[in-house]
């Protein structure tokens, strides 16, 4: 694996791989940038070598024409802009004449992002299932490739692995790096006692994670929709709450080695849109259970409080309605105040944390979701394989 300090770049033709792939509302505003002020250092690292730059990225999913739009990174390129104080020219294609005429054109320190590439899976999923001729294409118009995707690393595509196949040089930017040399702090002999928060609705994604972490740490503390998962594989009454059916024989497998930790009580409401709830510990039959309840709030805290390594994982509550985000603050106001390593896995959990104004109270914050579950399952990510 080349680190991108190893390699020279002066002037070169730069094809930087980036995971902007960033939450969005229904107006199109990006909500939440982090992913795109974390790939800044390998962008402005390549514009000090006097470089030409082309930014690869996707944007969600596309699966049919109506996702198109949606899925457009041309606001993505204005916030880039915004944030480098640069002009950042976007490309509404991901390859023809319109790349070709705008890469021939380049000047040193010009920067250039191409539309989203999973528009190639509109038509028999050219990104997605790494088609070599769509990798070959984008690596004819670089020297060097710089994978600084890791929210991406986990999946082998056209744009990731599939250009690093066929271009002369290729390695990984900074925030690839800091995200490899943080999560070894969790993957490499964490320091004990280590306490894993996980929370969120879905078990059945989260199966391999669980079970290399459960031989890990020292305590699991489980919030969140999964949660009440777990209380009905021990046999209680969880009402209306979201439950992952599928995962409940696993559940009760893992309530075997004594480190799962479950809530004692519940912030429950009937309507999880509603403002009307109130505290339980235990739940009636329309109850829906949508936040740790403050007895489990300082249950936890006991926990956190005697660790040296924390990694935390899914929400506490249904956060979508900030009146149930408040077991989550709580828990981030503690690990805030610890002198312990803290580090938070991206997706929903990432976005909430940084909102919520944490974001420099932990030791990292990852970009990558699924990816930062599937190295702590022990996988070898293809991204960074290649
Ligand atoms: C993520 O958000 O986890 C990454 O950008 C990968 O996205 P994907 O799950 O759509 O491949």
């Amino acid at each position: 694996m080349k680190r991108i300090e190893n390699i020279n770049l002066d002037k070169k033709r730069v094809i930087i791989r980036v995971d902007f792939n960033v939450p969005i509302d229904e107006k199109l505003n990006i909500v939440d940038d982090n992913r795109i002020k974390e790939s800044l250092k390998t962008i402005n690292y390549c514009l000090a070598k006097d470089c030409k730059i082309i930014l690869l990225s996707h944007l969600g999913k596309i699966k049919s024409e109506s996702d198109l739009e949606k899925n457009s990174l041309k606001n993505v390129s204005i916030r880039l802009s915004e944030l480098l104080k640069k002009e950042v020219l976007f490309v509404p294609e991901t390859r023809g004449k319109l790349v070709d005429e705008a890469v021939a054109k380049m000047k040193n320190q010009d920067i250039i992002l191409l539309q989203n590439t999973r528009y190639e899976d509109l038509e028999g999923k050219k990104e997605s299932s790494c088609d070599l001729d769509l990798a070959k294409y984008w690596a004819s118009l670089g020297d060097v490739f710089i994978n600084d995707a890791f929210g991406t690393c986990h999946r082998s595509h056209a744009s990731n692995v599939g250009i690093a196949k066929f271009i002369k040089e290729a390695g990984i930017g900074f925030l690839v790096e800091k995200e490899l040399d943080n999560l070894k702090m969790i993957t490499d002999n964490p320091k004990h006692p280590f306490t894993v928060i996980l929370g969120g609705a879905k078990i059945v994604d989260k199966i391999g994670t669980i079970k290399n972490l459960v031989k890990k740490a020292d305590y699991i503390l489980i919030g969140g929709a999964m949660a009440y998962t777990f209380l009905k594989a021990k046999g209680e009454e969880v009402g209306k709450s979201l439950i992952d059916e599928e995962s409940l024989e696993f559940c009760q497998e893992m309530l075997k080695t004594n480190k799962i930790i479950l809530p004692v009580d519940s912030v429950t409401t009937l309507d999880k849109d509603s403002t009307n709830y109130e505290t339980k510990n235990k739940l009636d039959k329309n109850d829906i259970g949508v936040d740790i309840g403050n007895e489990t709030r300082k249950l936890f805290s006991e926990y956190l409080k005697k660790s040296k390594t924390i990694f935390w994982n899914g929400p506490m509550g249904y956060y979508e309605n900030e009146l149930f985000q408040a077991g989550t603050k709580y828990l981030c106001e503690i690990i805030a105040n610890l002198n312990a390593v803290a580090i938070v896995g991206g997706g929903d959990t990432a976005s909430c944390i940084i909102n919520m104004g944490y974001k420099d109270k932990f030791t990292h914050i990852s970009t990558g979701g699924g990816a930062s579950l599937e190295l702590l399952e022990g996988k070898e990510l293809p991204g960074i394989k290649i």
